[in-house]
């Protein structure tokens, strides 16, 4: 698993560009899926069985990034966020451009050296000295550049968001034995920018039931966010986020499956942000959709952790899950 989760957070996909991380996820899913498309925005879709419910499963291959949109004389690049990019974690941070260049993060003094600067006032520095020796051009993409470190327990990364739910559809998928459903493991694009790849993936399969696979924060940090979610509790069953109220039904069906298995889990009130179970309960004339996440501390740093105890079992769930008939209970 940790060699997986290691191999998927190591391929860059900012939104948008996920074109070399969904070759890396279609090799590990090749083999086991009945079959495998690419819609137009770039979903990877894999179906295994054919005749019952149809389920989607969505976990997203994307990841918050920059794009270059200035290059000045002297060879700076100045950007915008792809996605949900906080000042604060950017000064000092590295990115590296899918063209190839590394570039580290810096920003203009401010009066107040204390206060954290606003993106247009930061540059990336590719170690250029003129705009014509700069390897980078307007419109140029780079994600974020932090290696995986695995500190036994607890694994670091930045990208954690999402590629530790690629990593856990990837496992279920492989381990799945057999199913009465129609399962489809969708891989999207674009969440990070306002679930956009989920709502074309949901109206091309037009689902019976929904269910994304993301990250959530955690309340378990000193004087962090009031929440109940912590590391190493177990996969979390989302209530409500700021985008979603999960459908009472598919809530129901989780934690009916995860008690009955004796697989531990949490139920997850997330007061902001939002996940691709939105775009699919809103899908056509609506999906009952929920949401499996696994808590992640500081989730869009480049250095988001979660704990290994809690990606095994929300593979145990999601396997669990998929593996029996659903009755979605009134
Ligand atoms: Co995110
Ligand atoms: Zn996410």
């Amino acid at each position: 698993m940790k060699s997986l989760i290691e191999k998927l957070i190591s391929t860059p996909g900012p939104s948008g560009y996920e074109s070399q991380i969904r070759e890396v996820v279609r090799a590990e899913i090749e083999a086991f899926a009945d079959e495998i498309k690419v819609d137009a925005l770039g979903n990877l879709i894999a179906r295994v069985g054919s005749g019952g419910k149809k389920i989607m499963l969505a976990g997203h291959m994307d990841e918050i990034g920059v794009i270059a949109t200035h290059i000045d004389e002297n060879g700076f690049i100045r950007f915008s966020n792809i996605g949900g990019v906080f000042p604060r974690y950017a000064p000092g941070g590295r990115v590296r451009f899918l063209n190839g260049p590394l570039g580290v993060i810096g920003s203009e003094q401010l009066s107040d050296p204390y206060k954290v600067p606003t993106l247009d006032k930061m540059f990336i520095d590719v170690g250029a000295t003129s705009r014509e020796n700069c390897p980078v051009k307007v419109g140029d993409v780079a994600a974020f550049e932090r290696p995986f470190t695995d500190l036994g327990q607890r694994l670091v990364a930045k990208a954690m968001d999402d590629r530790i739910a690629v990593a856990v559809m990837i496992a279920a998928l492989r381990q799945l034995k057999n199913t009465p459903h129609e399962l489809y493991f969708v891989f999207t694009v674009q969440e990070e920018v306002g679930v956009r790849g989920a709502t074309t993936a949901a109206f091309g399969i037009d689902p019976d039931l929904g269910l994304a696979v993301d990250v959530t924060l955690t309340g378990d940090t000193p004087k962090g966010v009031k929440m109940e979610v912590a590391l190493g509790k177990g996969p979390a069953v989302k209530i409500k986020d700021a985008g979603l109220l999960a459908d009472p039904r598919v809530v129901n069906w989780m934690v009916e499956t995860a008690k009955s298995a004796k697989i531990p889990y949490q139920l997850e009130i997330l007061e902001h942000g939002g996940t691709d179970a939105r775009a699919i309960q809103l899908s056509r004339a609506g999906v009952p959709a929920g949401c499996l996440s696994i808590p992640c501390r500081y989730v869009h740093s480049p250095s988001e952790m979660v704990d290994l105890g809690d990606v095994e079992n929300a593979v145990k769930l999601l396997v669990e899950l998929l593996s029996k008939p659903v009755t979605l209970a009134r």
